[in-house]
């Protein structure tokens, strides 16, 4: 078995992700827990491209990104500048930062937690957010639901998942396949990328998952308090059939 989990280049070129990721109904949600006073501090952990950050940015709050890939945090730098957003973008893994300085609200949006392979990979991030959060201070996070039922799908044959043209004119079509791993809880899929109608490569986006109740023990066990935990961004009741675990913890 191969154990060297990761993400392709290709996922991370800052264009061909911004083309892919333009629903916004994440973004909505994370502006209603902002806190109202705008002086306070935040702190976006796995920014990416700030599809999340310069909006939030933009809306006048005082917001730190922190990623640890310098293609897409490029994207981002640059998207700041064309806005005029002066945001602290910061190059660094969420398992090792340490700032100066503490927050009124920290998140992890969009499935980054998955990137997270191991237990302990986890934990070191939930010690991070705790020592850079004030006192009181808000912490949310949001990841999969994992479904059986779609792995298994998704097991059987490969399915087109995308098509669009990136801001530089490139025609991308993308099909995925994904194996699960049974043992370590990764799916492993795999995205296959035509470029201009030509096969171009295939890409790994190996994905830790994390079941429900193994979620809400290991957030617990780092001392956080779940206030919330909603099943998408409308704050709907997590249940049986929800895709998403949201969480809002202080
Ligand atoms: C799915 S993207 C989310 C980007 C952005 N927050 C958004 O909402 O579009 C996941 C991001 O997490 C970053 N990432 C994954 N593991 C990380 C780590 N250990 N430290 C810092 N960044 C990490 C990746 O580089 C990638 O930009």
């Amino acid at each position: 078995m191969n154990t060297s989990y990761k993400v392709g280049d290709l996922i991370y070129d800052g264009l061909i992700y911004d083309g892919m990721n333009t629903d916004l109904a994440d973004l909505e949600f994370y502006r209603r827990w902002m806190p109202k006073n705008r002086d306070a501090r935040i702190l976006e952990l796995c920014c990416g491209t700030g599809r999340l950050t310069i909006p939030i940015a933009k809306d006048g709050y005082d917001i730190s990104g922190v990623d640890h890939t310098a293609s897409m945090l490029a994207e981002a730098k640059a998207k700041a500048s064309k806005e005029g957003c002066a945001i602290d973008f910061i190059e660094a893994d969420i398992r090792t930062l340490d700032l100066p300085e503490k927050f009124d609200l920290i998140f992890i949006p969009f499935n980054s937690i998955h990137h997270l392979y191991k237990n302990e990979d986890l934990f070191k991030a939930f010690k991070v957010v705790k020592k850079h959060l004030k006192n009181g201070g808000l912490f949310l996070l949001d990841c999969f639901n994992p479904n059986i039922q779609f792995i298994a799908d998704g097991e059987k044959e490969q399915k087109e998942i995308a098509q669009y043209t990136t801001r530089d004119g490139r025609e991308i079509l993308i099909k995925e396949r994904m194996r699960y791993e049974n043992k370590t809880q990764i799916n492993r899929i795999e995205w296959h990328y035509y470029i201009n109608g030509e096969f171009d490569s295939i890409q790994n986006l190996d994905m830790r998952l994390f079941f429900p109740q193994e979620l809400d023990a290991y957030l617990k066990w780092n001392d956080f308090t779940i206030i919330h935990k909603f099943g998408g961004f409308d704050e709907e009741a997590f249940n049986d059939s929800s895709e998403k675990q949201v969480f809002v913890c202080v």
